[in-house]
């Protein structure tokens, strides 16, 4: 059966291309979600793509996923270094997680430098721009196959 990766996208990111282009890059969210659904068809995956400015929304959309996808790959953006609740969510699933950011999170404010997640994700990604969300596609496909050691 077709492996389901859903990609979460938390506040602000669907500014992308208008926002902090020196930080985020210039392709929009759009732009960015077609590429990783192009990587995903490409590799046998389908790619389900959500983003939301609420903290409520994405938690739902997490409790939703276990029984659906095969794996979660989150850029929580600002939640992720306050979110509990968004910590909580992930850690209800059994499924492989990817914690994705943009920038460089260590290379930036302090404040950024707290990850809430970071301790329960199965691995994290950070400093690659768009290309970060491709690695994070490819990181779950491996992760998922039968191990052969
Ligand atoms: C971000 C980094 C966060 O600190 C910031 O709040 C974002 C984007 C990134 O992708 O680099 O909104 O998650």
């Amino acid at each position: 059966m077709k492996r389901k990766i859903l990609v979460i996208h938390g506040p602000n990111l669907n500014m992308l291309g208008k926002r902090e282009p020196d930080k985020y890059g210039t392709s929009t969210l759009d732009e960015i979600n077609a590429n990783i659904e192009a990587h995903g068809r490409k590799t046998g995956i389908e790619v389900h793509t959500y983003q939301s400015n609420h903290e409520g929304d994405i938690v739902e959309k997490i409790q939703q996923a276990q029984d659906v996808f095969d794996a979660l790959i989150i850029n929580p953006a600002a939640y992720t270094h306050t979110s509990i609740a968004i910590r909580d969510a992930v850690l209800l699933l059994d499924i492989p997680v990817v914690e994705i950011h943009l920038s460089n999170i260590y290379k930036r404010e302090s404040f950024r430098h707290k990850s809430m997640l970071c301790d329960v994700v199965t691995g994290q990604i950070a400093g690659f721009g768009m290309f970060g969300y491709l690695m994070a596609l490819d990181a779950v496909v491996n992760f998922l196959q039968p191990k052969n050691i």
